[in-house]
């Protein structure tokens, strides 16, 4: 339930994050924090590149430095661009974090904290591949 997630830390990360980020080809520097099922945080910054197609996304970031730093699930997620705003994850990292947090997983978006299954309905995910 959005109640019982601590909110504020996670902003704080998030903004944190955006002061790493490396994005001189935008200028538009994003920052994410996640709250692990075992009561981490972890965290991103986006990392842009001269080839402009291989740049990752804060989100990216976020998701090695969970399954580096011991796996788990995702189960809050804010994204906060470079004034601290709430930051809609672009479609590509929704899949990643459904991959890690599920339908369950809250995000705060511009219209308050939705649900996973809110912002990425009938998601492809694990369970179409164990029907192969
Ligand atoms: N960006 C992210 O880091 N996450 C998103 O969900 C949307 C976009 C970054 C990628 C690029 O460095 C910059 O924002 C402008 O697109």
């Amino acid at each position: 339930m959005p109640e019982q997630i601590d909110w504020q830390p996670l902003h704080d990360r998030a903004v944190e994050m955006t002061a790493r980020a490396y994005a001189p080809y935008s200028g538009y520097p994003v920052g994410v924090a996640g709250l692990v099922d075992d009561g981490r945080v972890v965290a991103g910054c986006n990392v842009e590149n001269a080839g402009y197609g291989v740049t990752l996304c804060a989100e990216c970031g976020m998701v090695s430095d969970l399954v580096a730093g011991g796996g788990g699930r995702l189960v809050a997620v804010w994204c906060v661009d470079g004034r601290g705003e709430t930051l809609m994850p672009c479609g590509r990292c929704r899949q990643l974090v459904w991959e890690h947090g599920g339908a369950d997983c809250l995000l705060q978006t511009p219209e308050g904290v939705l649900r996973m299954d809110e912002v990425l309905p009938q998601a492809f995910g694990a369970e179409n591949l164990d029907r192969r």
